[in-house]
C-alpha cells in the first residue's frame, strides 16, 4: 500500500516525501509543479496533473494501491490571498473538494490534511493550545479552516478520518542537504535573510518594530521541516491504527523575533547583513508561539532540531550550495 501525497514537490511536502522514502514506505506523489520543483522528487512516483482534474484523480487511484493521503497542495501567500481571495477558495477549497469526493468514491478514508496557525488569527493568548477559537485573519487562512471544517463533516458521513495538522513557521532544509527551500517570489522571513547575505538581496525589510513584543517585532515559533514531516509520517501510523480524527499544532513552543532571527543568520553565516526597520505588513499578528505538547502526546512527536541555530544552519548549506535554488 502506498501513502499519496499532494503537492509533494514543494518545500513541506518534497521534505515529507523524502523522510517517508527514508522511512520505507511506498510514497505517490501528485503536483501540478505550478510552485513544486521536478527535481525536489528524489525518484518518488510522480503523477503530474490537477486536483481539479476527477479524471486525472480517478486514474491515479484506479492505478496505485493508495491507503491514506498526505495533502499539502494549496495556494499559501497570506498576502496574496487577501488580493485574490477567489482563487484561494477555487484552489484550495474546492481542489480539496474533488480529492475528498475521488477519495471517497474509491474507498480511501484517512487523510493528513496541512493546515495552519493563520486558522488563530490574532490569538488571545500564548502559546497558542487546540482548543483556542479559530478567527482567520485572511482568506488563507479561512480556506484551510473551511476545509478543516469540510473534513469534521466528512468524518460524520462517511467515515473519512483526517488529522488536521496546524503548522507554524516551518524552515530549514534536510539536514543531508539533498533537499531545500525554494519559492519564486520568495516572503519567508529566513530565506530573505539568507539571500541577503549571499548578496542577492540589498537588505532585509523588518516589517514593524512598534509591536507588544520586548524588541518591537513580531514574534514567531520556528519548526524545522524535517520535524513538520516526521509529524506527518507519525500522523499516518496513528490514524491506520486508530482512525481517529483530530487537530494538533506543530511548532517548538518557543518564539524569536524578526530581529532576532536576523541576528542568528548573522552569527551562523558571517555576514553583516544590512537591515531597516519598515512599515508594519499587512495582517501579521505580534505573536504567535504553539504549544505543541497534545501532537508531543498523542503522536510521540519529539521535534530533533529545536535550537534556531541548527535550523538556520540548514537552511544557510542549501542556500549557500544552490544559491539559485533549483534551477542549474
Ligand atoms: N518578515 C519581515 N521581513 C520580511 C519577511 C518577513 O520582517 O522580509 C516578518 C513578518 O512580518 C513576520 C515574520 O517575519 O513577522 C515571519 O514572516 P514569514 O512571511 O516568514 O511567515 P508568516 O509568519 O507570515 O507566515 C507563516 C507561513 C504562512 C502561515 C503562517 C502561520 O508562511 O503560510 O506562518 O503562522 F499561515
Amino acid at each position: 500500500m502506498a501513502i499519496l501525497v499532494t503537492g509533494g514537490a514543494g518545500y513541506i511536502g518534497s521534505h515529507t516525501v523524502l523522510h517517508l522514502l527514508d522511512k520505507g514506505e511506498d510514497v505517490v506523489v501528485l503536483d501540478n509543479l505550478s510552485k513544486g520543483h521536478r527535481d525536489a522528487l528524489q525518484g518518488a512516483v510522480l503523477y503530474e496533473g490537477d486536483l481539479l482534474d476527477g479524471d486525472f484523480l480517478d486514474k491515479l487511484f484506479t492505478e496505485q494501491n493508495i491507503d491514506s493521503v498526505i495533502h499539502f497542495a494549496a495556494d499559501s501567500l497570506v498576502g496574496e490571498s487577501v488580493k485574490e481571495p477567489l482563487k484561494y477558495y477555487h484552489n484550495n477549497v474546492i481542489g480539496t473538494h474533488s480529492l475528498l469526493t475521488k477519495m471517497v468514491e474509491h474507498n480511501v478514508l484517512n487523510i493528513v490534511f496541512s493546515s495552519t496557525a493563520a486558522t488563530y488569527g490574532e490569538p488571545e493568548q500564548v502559546p497558542i493550545v487546540e482548543s483556542l477559537p479559530t478567527a482567520p485573519t485572511n482568506p488563507y487562512g479561512e480556506t484551510k479552516l473551511a476545509i478543516e471544517k469540510m473534513l469534521k463533516w466528512s468524518d460524520q458521513a462517511y467515515g473519512l478520518k483526517s488529522v488536521c495538522l496546524r503548522y507554524f513557521n516551518a524552515a530549514g532544509a534536510d539536514p543531508k542537504g539533498r533537499i531545500g527551500e525554494d519559492h519564486d517570489p520568495e516572503s519567508h522571513l529566513i530565506p530573505i535573510v539568507l539571500q541577503t547575505a549571499l548578496g542577492q538581496r540589498d537588505q532585509v525589510q523588518v516589517f514593524g518594530d512598534d509591536y507588544q513584543t520586548e524588541d518591537g517585532s513580531c514574534i514567531r515559533d520556528y519548526v524545522h521541516v524535517m520535524d513538520l514531516a516526521d509529524a506527518h509520517f507519525l500522523a499516518v501510523q496513528k490514524l491506520k491504527q486508530d482512525g481517529i480524527s483530530n487537530i494538533y499544532n506543530l511548532g517548538i513552543g518557543q518564539g524569536f523575533s524578526v530581529k532576532q532571527v536576523i541576528d542568528v543568520c548573522r552569527e551562523v553565516t558571517g555576514h553583516d547583513i544590512p537591515a531597516v526597520i519598515a512599515p508594519r505588513r499587512a495582517g501579521d499578528p505580534a505573536v504567535l508561539i504553539a504549544s505543541p505538547e497534545k501532537a508531543k502526546s498523542d503522536l510521540t512527536w519529539e521535534p530533533q532540531f529545536t535550537q534556531l541555530k541548527d535550523i538556520v544552519t540548514h537552511a544557510w548549506s542549501w542556500h549557500s550550495a544552490h544559491p539559485s535554488g533549483y534551477k542549474k
